[in-house]
Formats: structure tokens, sequence, C-alpha cells
């Protein structure tokens, strides 16, 4: 497959990220933060999850994070919802597009949302209902999809069947989430043909983690499968709170730099992308993994006398 020449890079740092904090970060700073991710230019973010605020607290203020964000530069705002009383809720707040999400292996299921991935499959019926009476697109993650971290392999006919079911339900789109970090070149390049085979037309993104390291590796891989959807957290943030070992998402500044170097349009500006990077550190308090953020670009020049010369 050819490499894409544009690439649609999707911010879900202010869900997959702020959900994974222990503290809980107040709402203004979210809305502060996720304007600064508008204004860099990023189509489309996920902003938040409308499930249930004891499952995932940090994440309870949703709606009024959606009401207070920056609509006027047309990025598209979507949202994590696990049912159709989450669906009802992305409705009434006026969303643009609804993600449901279960896992790939049922053991993470049920520690997620507590079913088994049947029971969600049936739950997302009413869940597309309530989006159809909304006329809410809806799309659809699929977690552990390279590997659970209770069950080990997931075979990529479970990742396809899923997919293939999300496209009867007459969803627009499937996510294959890295959750804990176990996706590889050649299971990026399997299942990206797979579903290209036997789900035609249900568009891919690929959400991976840099647990192991692998994150822009993998994203080579899924280019070279010809995707053209990417998910990244700015400052390299995230986690599944609900998975063993999870760690932060590939680093949204540091995927937008590779792109470009590669001739990739994003339409994102690194520079403010940065900024926005820099602010959630200032925000947690803390160094986070982003790189880009702390080196800048390759071209960025130091004078010489700023720098000691070696003697001896
Ligand atoms: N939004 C708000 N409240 C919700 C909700 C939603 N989407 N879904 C359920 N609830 C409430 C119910 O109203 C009920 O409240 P009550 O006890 O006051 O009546 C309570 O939550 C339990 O509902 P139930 O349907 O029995 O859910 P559960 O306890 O089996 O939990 C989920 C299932 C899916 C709601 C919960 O596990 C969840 O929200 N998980 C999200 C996990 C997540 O976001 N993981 C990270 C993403 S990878
Ligand atoms: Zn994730």
């Amino acid at each position: 497959m050819p490499r894409p020449s544009e690439v649609t890079v999707i911010e879900v740092g202010p869900r997959d990220g702020f959900q994974a904090e222990r503290e809980f970060i107040p709402t203004a700073a979210k809305i502060q933060l996720i304007n600064q991710l508008v204004e860099a230019g990023l189509p489309e973010i996920e902003f938040s999850s409308f499930v249930s605020p004891r499952a995932v607290p940090q994440l309870a203020d949703a709606a009024e994070v959606f009401s207070s964000i920056d609509r006027s530069k047309g990025t598209r705002f979507s949202a994590l919802v696990p049912n159709a009383k989450g669906a009802a809720r992305a409705a009434e707040a006026g969303i643009d597009e609804i993600r449901v999400f279960l896992s790939a292996s049922d053991s993470h299921n049920r520690k997620n949302v507590n079913r088994s991935v049947e029971e969600s499959l049936q739950g997302f019926e009413e869940v597309m209902a309530v989006a159809r009476e909304a006329g809410l697109p809806v799309s659809g993650a699929i977690a552990t999809a390279f590997g659970c971290p209770f069950e080990g392999d997931v075979p990529v006919g479970q990742v396809g069947n899923v997919a293939k079911r999300y496209s009867e339900l007459g969803m627009v789109g499937v996510s294959l989430g890295d959750t804990t970090g176990m996706a590889t070149p050649p299971l990026v390049a399997e299942r990206c043909r797979y579903l290209r085979e036997h789900v035609p037309g249900l568009e891919v993104t690929l959400h991976f983690h840099n647990t192991r390291g692998l994150g822009l590796v993998n994203v080579m891989a899924g280019l070279d499968e010809g995707v053209e959807r990417y998910e990244a957290s700015f400052a390299g943030l995230g986690g599944c709170p609900f998975a063993a070992g999870a760690t932060g998402n590939i680093c949204t500044e540091d995927l937008v730099y590779m792109l470009h170097e590669m001739g990739i349009e994003t339409g994102v500006d690194l520079e403010k992308l940065c900024g926005a990077a820099r602010a959630i550190e200032k925000v947690l308090g803390r160094s986070l993994p982003g790189q880009v953020m702390k080196a800048g670009p390759r071209l960025k020049l130091y004078p010489m006398d700023e720098v000691q010369t070696a003697v001896g």
C-alpha cells in the first residue's frame, strides 16, 4: 500500500490521559488545555467520556467541559460512551460523534465495563438507536486489539469479528486500541490487512501506547498499510486504569513531528501543540514523556557561545 500523503491526528489526551490521573484535573484547566489543542489545529479531539462517574470520577464533568470549549474552528469533538445512558448524556450535551468501546478479550472487557463482549455488543444496539434519534454518527473502539494483559495473544479473527459487528450495526469506523502496548509491526500489518479484506468500508484508526517503546514504529507499520488515522495524547499522557501496566499513549507532538518530517501533512501547528504539552506538564506539576516539546524540532539552533567548549 502507498503511504498516505495526509494523516488525521486525533487527540485523545483529554480522555485517555486525564482519566488515568490520580488527581481530578479542575474543569477550568481541562477547558483551557482543550482550547489550546483546538488552537493548535487538531482536527479531532476525544475530549472526555460519558461513563459512570463512579467508575471514572476524573471525567465526571464531561458535559460541563463540552459546554465551554471552543467550537469555532470546526474541530470534531467525540467522547467515549459505554451504554445507552452514556449515549443519551452525550446527545444532550450536543457532541459531534459517539465512540462506543469494548475489549476484544472478555476478561479485560469485564474489568473495564463489567460485562462480556457479547453483552457489550448487544448493548450497542440501544446506543445506535439513541444516536440515530439524535442524528449522531457512531464509531467503535476495540481495546486490547493487539493483546490482553490477562489473556495474552488476541487472535486477529476475534478483532475482525467485533469490527464486522460494528459495521453491521451501522458504525462509521473502528479504532484498534493497543491498551497495554502489546502491538508490534507484524501484528499491526496483519490486523490492518485482515480488516481491509474482511470488513472493507469501515474506516480504520490506530491507537497505540508507547508502553514498550514501539509506538511510533507501529505507526510506521500502519502508514505502510495505508492507514490515515492515528490517535495520540499530547505530552504522551495516558493509560487505562483498568489494565495492569498500562502507560502513556504515543505522544501527539512526537507523532506530528515525525509525520511532517516524512512530508505527510496533518494541518497541526507543531509549535502551538508543544505549548499545550508544556501547559499540561505545568498543570500536573511533573515531567511527561513527550520528547519534541523538550528538544524542539531538529533544526532548532543553539548559539555556540552558550555551550561550553571542551578543554584538555
Ligand atoms: N453515565 C452515567 N452513569 C451511568 C452510566 C453512564 N454512561 N452508565 C451507568 N451509570 C450509572 C447507573 O445509572 C447506575 O447508577 P445508580 O447505581 O445510581 O443507579 C450505576 O452507574 C451502575 O449502572 P450499571 O448499568 O449497573 O453499570 P455497572 O456498574 O455494571 O458499570 C459501566 C458498567 C459501563 C457503566 C461502568 O463500568 C463504566 O462506566 N465503565 C467505564 C470504564 C472506562 O471508561 N474505562 C476506560 C476506557 S478504556
Ligand atoms: Zn488508550
